[in-house]
């Protein structure tokens, strides 16, 4: 390496304590983060780490040796991971959030856990009726009301606007500060009343929001609808029908739709399976753009979600610019999560190539896909047979009938008839449109029976349907995969022992160890490669506390985590104890 020498002082240790020149030293100085660690240089070139000490400027004096100080490395605290102002408009100690899973599998305990330490969660509201969320909501309320931060989901349902339309309502009827926006191309009246519903000014003349969207994207053209503000004509129309004020309207001129983009990456769930390194860049470049175009006040965050299940895929999301990261796949195998103990073991299982994409229920026509986990179950293999049939076919009558055989009695288990009748009789109930709909349109019909066992095989997965297990849907992405790698010999290898907030806590305790191994490395030292493998260990919240370790695995651990408290500036966020 190039010699270099900058004249930055001297460093000297406190008596006793001499700098590490080793790797094992590097490896010190980056599990002990939370400590400046100063880069110096012996007599002989060699690069290495002091911590404790201080700086001098001359020897004159001193009993202990002095080295040349190349860099001071600052602490880093997990609750520093990430855009600060994220915390400050959100409420949040971490810049972490458990996103959305449908059906209710982010379940309300899941949301009121990362609440209660520190972080955001959103209610899975898709797929659910509005007063399933309205229940949500009334606990959610109870238990957070205010004063802690969580949100709830909005899909958009291009098949039901009307569902669309009532949860928008009810979380405006309800005051729910920030819904998570998923599967949009585009917007809709929804979306745009209910981010402009309560824009005002301050004494000041700023312009502030009482509704937050997250918007989740997998494409810059998607983000671009949110990063700007809301079309003139659609708030005109809304005004017109009483649905925002004139002044609401006049102040959405000068703010995004959004003020939170999702980057969504290779994700469970729907994904367009782009990697981060490629996504987040890209709309990282666009919010610059949008922001210097419409001369916004304040910046607009972008967000990191899809393959985050590892200590250093989050460190690098944080690396790439992340304002903050959100997780999905690890949550579902959790404690909290709504899916059946079965399909969180088959989870807890997973490797990285055990997902697969398949057609979405939600948009089947369309051709669009989730990704799921392929491994103990046949879901994918049988929904992408009905998707085929669907293309090929214009009615149940037209399929051959070799196929209508396999798809009556390995599929669906009952006749076309029998499950059209079923069919039939749920969507008089929801909507009788499709009905009508579907009795004037056999292809129609054929798409309704179709989506029925797609919907269906979400619903088995999540009640744990042992007769239905070949059929389980359950979305997930391969930071399953990558995460159970991790977790391997750890107490978080069992389901039963995942925690939403202790999987949150270990990924950001260990993406802050990576950052600093990144730092040493960067400075010239050679970490050993443990200095990137933070290993999973137990943490407790305790009130004015960061995160500390109440039974580490490394015995370092704990002196590190408890002298860091006095010390933090954010300590006194949000104080949760678990
Ligand atoms: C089971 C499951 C259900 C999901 N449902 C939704 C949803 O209803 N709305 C949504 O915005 N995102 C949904 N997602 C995406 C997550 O909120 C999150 O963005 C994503 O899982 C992050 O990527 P990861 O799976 O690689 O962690 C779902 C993900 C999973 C695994």
């Amino acid at each position: 390496m190039q010699e270099y020498r900058q004249n930055t002082g001297l460093w000297t240790p406190e008596s006793n304590t001499a700098p590490a020149f080793s790797a094992g030293g590097a490896w010190l100085g980056a599990s002990d983060f939370r400590r400046p660690a100063y880069l110096v240089q012996s007599a002989s070139g060699h690069r290495g780490v002091g911590l404790g000490g201080r700086l001098v400027q001359s020897t004159a004096e001193l009993a202990a040796p002095a080295f040349p100080l190349l860099a001071l490395l600052p602490p880093i605290y997990p609750e520093w991971l990430g855009d600060p102002s994220f915390h400050e408009a959100h409420g949040t100690r971490f810049s972490y959030v458990a996103g959305a899973m449908a059906n209710g599998i982010a379940t309300t305990e899941m949301v009121i856990e990362m609440a209660r330490a520190g972080m955001l969660g959103f209610f899975g509201a898709a797929g659910l009726s509005r007063s399933r969320v309205e229940t949500a909501i009334d606990e959610l309320e109870r238990e957070l009301g205010d004063a802690m931060p969580w949100g709830a989901n909005l899909i958009h349902s291009p098949h039901e606007p009307a569902l669309e339309e009532a949860v928008a309502d009810l979380y405006i009827e309800r005051s729910v500060r920030r819904v998570s926006a998923a599967a949009y191309l585009g917007l809709t009246p929804y979306i745009v009343r209910y981010a402009c519903h309560g824009l005002h000014r301050d004494a000041e003349g700023r312009v502030l929001r009482k509704n937050h969207v997250f918007a989740k994207v997998s494409h810059p053209q998607t983000a671009a609808h949110f990063m700007r503000p809301a079309p003139a004509v659609m708030l005109k129309k809304l005004v017109a029908e009483g649905k925002l004020t004139q002044e609401e309207a006049l102040l959405a001129r000068s703010v995004a739709v959004a003020e939170d983009i999702t980057a969504e990456a290779d994700s469970g769930g729907h994904t367009d399976n782009r990697p981060l390194t490629v996504l987040l860049p890209s709309l990282m470049a666009l919010r610059d753009e949008i922001c210097r175009e419409q001369g916004y006040a304040r910046p607009i965050r972008v967000g990191a979600a899809g393959g985050l299940g590892t200590p250093a895929a989050v460190a690098s999301a944080y690396a790439l610019g992340a304002a903050y990261v959100v997780t999905g796949s690890v949550n579902q195998a959790c404690i909290e999560s709504g899916l059946d103990a079965s399909g969180k073991e088959m989870l807890a299982k997973a490797d990285i190539g055990d997902v697969v994409m398949a057609p979405a229920a939600d948009m089947f026509e369309m051709g669009v896909e989730v990704q799921v986990l392929k491994h103990g179950t046949m879901f994918a293999a049988r929904a992408a047979k009905l998707y085929e049939l669907y293309k090929e076919h214009s009615s149940l009558e037209e399929i051959l009938a070799s196929d209508r055989e396999r798809v009556e009695s390995q599929i669906l288990r009952e006749s076309f008839t029998d499950a059209w009748a079923k069919t039939r009789s749920f969507w008089i109930e929801r909507d009788p449109r499709e009905v009508s709909k579907a009795e004037a349109s056999p292809k129609h019909l054929m798409a309704l029976v179709f989506r029925s066992y797609l919907g269906q095989a979400s619903r088995w997965a999540i009640a744990g349907h042992s007769e239905r297990r070949v059929d389980f849907q359950i979305w997930c992405g391969p930071a399953m995969g990558a995460f159970n790698r991790w977790a391997r010999g750890s107490f978080l290898e069992a389901p039963k022992e995942r925690r939403v907030a202790q999987v949150a806590l270990n990924l950001l305790e260990g993406a802050a160890q990576c950052t600093r191994a990144q730092q040493l490395r960067s400075g010239g030292l050679a970490p050993p490669s443990e200095a990137f493998d933070f290993r999973p260990r137990v943490f407790s919240l305790a009130v004015g506390d960061s995160a500390t370790t109440q039974s580490p695995l490394h015995s370092s651990t704990k002196s590190v985590a408890t002298q860091s408290h006095s010390t933090h500036p954010r300590s006194n966020h949000h104080v949760a104890s678990l």
